[in-house]
């Protein structure tokens, strides 16, 4: 497991039927089983050759029964789940398999690789309220981990864009991203061939971290 999966997988409550979708290698899958935070798994994959490699990882516990593999593009045909984790996809992917789904889960666990001011606002309007939205760094990369569960919520403009643990509890690692965007921001403005509208674009960004921080 890498340092961004075990972060993933400590952030996973326990649950009776938990579902991977995207699992690609099956890591999170395995360790849900082997820790029994999940009584039972559904791994599954838009790719059939991804899928075969978590089949191969899991394949004593689809023996057995707790775990069924499936190719299946998002949550299409897949046996009822009350937990489910999509992460190591972008937002718009995540956001496509939310919007097309037929039933959602109780609990959710994303981890979008960009938009996830996006996905914040789909998931709200698709009746889930945030546990937990945070960002972490792994492997010299920064990572936001969002943990939902159904119910009524609402969300500031900076909730939405930053992530409410982080704008409360503010983690070393979301400060860490902000001092990054911050100077790369601050070059992109001074540079002279950008043109006027972007470069609003970006003082205005700047001047939102500028408060926050
Ligand atoms: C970068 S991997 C991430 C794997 C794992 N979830 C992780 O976080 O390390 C993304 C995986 O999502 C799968 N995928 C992409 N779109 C999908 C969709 N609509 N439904 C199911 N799987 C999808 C890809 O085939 C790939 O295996």
């Amino acid at each position: 497991m890498t340092d961004r999966l075990t972060e993933i997988f400590n952030s996973l409550p326990s649950c009776k039927v938990f579902a991977d979708v995207g699992c690609d290698h099956g890591y999170i899958s395995l360790e849900m089983l082997k820790s029994n935070k999940a009584e039972k798994v559904i791994f599954s994959d838009i790719s059939k050759n991804c899928l075969e490699k978590a089949r191969e990882l899991l394949k004593e516990y689809e023996k057995d029964g707790r775990a069924e593999g499936y190719v299946s593009n998002g949550f299409d045909n897949l046996p009822p789940f009350d937990l489910a984790l999509i992460a190591g996809m972008g937002g718009e992917e995540i956001i496509s398999i939310i919007e097309k789904a037929k039933d959602l889960p109780q609990k959710l666990v994303v981890q979008p690789m960009k938009n996830s001011p996006k996905v914040r606002e789909v998931l709200l309007k698709k009746g889930y309220k945030i546990i937990k939205d945070y960002t972490f760094k792994a492997e010299n990369k920064f990572y936001d981990l969002i943990t939902l569960e159904k119910g009524n919520d609402f969300l500031t403009e900076e909730e939405k864009e930053f992530g409410r643990t982080n704008l409360a509890l503010r983690p070393t690692a979301f400060l860490e991203k902000l001092s990054v965007r911050k100077k790369a921001l601050r070059s992109y403005i001074e540079n002279e061939n950008i043109g006027e509208s972007a470069r609003e674009e970006l003082v205005e960004e700047l001047k939102r971290i500028e408060k926050i921080c």
